[in-house]
């Protein structure tokens, strides 16, 4: 029997939307307010420029400060590959949703933070942004997939956004959630993904001083295709880890189940730490490409983080950490 394997997230090329630019008036609405005269009919191309057009409300606070204690052992990935080979599976499958990513309105973004907190709140991007001070730093990113690169982030730590939510003692957990939007986000339409996309830490990971929430990259805010206008930055697991455009923080007691992790258990966990020794089910985590110069690198544990993460796995060898 031939059994074609596929990697959790490939799906058939004929599955694939070919309306990359499908675009909504809603959520051109949504985005663009009242700036925009939008002309009925008016090519979707068109929409999607303008949307990227728009100023971004937080540039002035670009370029931040480096924080220098974050260094890296190999060179930042040239912004142009890095913003051009991307996973954000709500505008795709392919690397290449650089421009239907584009049609992402970034303003204005809500953000709920809920469950075991003193008292739920919603707050508005760049409320948020302009409460705390935002720095850059340089990580390296590990993808599942055996890739790598070095981006040099803005944002701020996780824990700041914790201690701003409140949360209760009895909180172990914080579940992100993406926005969900299928008719401005075409991927959201293929139904056999359990959107919206969600991931969780631990309390203990979130308040980590690696744990990073990122609003900018390259000295400016974040592009659409890196998951505007808040992601997230944890260099020491496997990248599907760091979800993009995020709305909701909601802190719980119960571990969350990750949308690759409810769609494919046997491959993708809740911990999904960066271990060369342990392979993927279907292929081997040992090395990895670097994208954008096609070397070969070893992986490191933890992705070189271990100095920073390890204790925060001690006594918890039962679980399955590294997947
Ligand atoms: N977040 C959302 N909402 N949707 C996604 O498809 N892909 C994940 C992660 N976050 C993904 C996501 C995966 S598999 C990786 S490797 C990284 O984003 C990719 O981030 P990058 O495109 O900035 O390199």
């Amino acid at each position: 029997m031939n059994i074609i394997h596929r990697r959790g997230w490939e799906i058939p090329d004929r599955f694939i939307t070919p309306e990359h630019l499908a675009f909504s008036r809603r959520s051109l609405l949504a985005g663009a307010a009242s700036t925009l005269a939008l002309a009925p009919g008016a090519a979707s191309a068109q929409r999607v420029t303008d949307v990227a057009k728009l100023p971004d409300p937080s540039a002035d606070l670009y370029p931040a400060k480096r924080n220098e204690k974050y260094t890296l052992d190999r060179p930042i990935t040239d912004e142009k590959v890095n913003g051009n080979y991307n996973n954000f599976y709500e505008f795709g499958t392919a690397k290449t949703i650089a421009a239907a990513a584009q049609v992402l309105a970034i303003r204005p973004w809500t953000l709920k933070i809920d469950g075991m907190v003193e008292k739920p709140m919603e707050v508005g991007i760049d409320d948020l942004i302009r409460k705390l001070t935002l720095e850059e730093r340089t990580y390296r990113h590990r993808c599942v997939e055996a890739w790598g690169m070095a981006i040099a982030w803005t944002g701020f730590p996780f824990a700041k956004l914790v201690e701003l939510a409140r949360p209760l003692g009895s909180a172990q957990y914080v579940r992100m959630e993406t926005f969900m939007d299928p008719k401005m986000a075409p991927g959201q339409r293929q139904p056999w993904y359990p959107w919206p996309y969600v991931e969780g830490v631990t309390m203990g990971e979130a308040t980590n001083e690696l744990a990073f929430l990122v609003t900018g990259a390259y000295g400016h805010p974040l592009a659409r295709q890196h998951g505007a206008p808040l992601r997230l930055a944890l260099p020491w697991k496997y990248g599907f880890k760091s979800i993009k455009s995020i709305v909701r923080f909601s802190f719980t007691d119960k571990r969350p189940k990750g949308m690759w992790e409810a769609l494919q258990p046997s491959e993708y966990g809740f911990w999904a730490n960066v271990n060369p020794q342990v392979p993927h089910p279907r292929w081997s985590q040992a090395s990895e490409e670097i994208i954008g110069t096609g070397e070969r690198k070893p992986t490191l544990l933890f992705n070189g983080y271990s100095e920073y993460v390890a204790d925060l796995y001690k006594g918890l060898d039962s679980e399955r950490l590294w997947a």
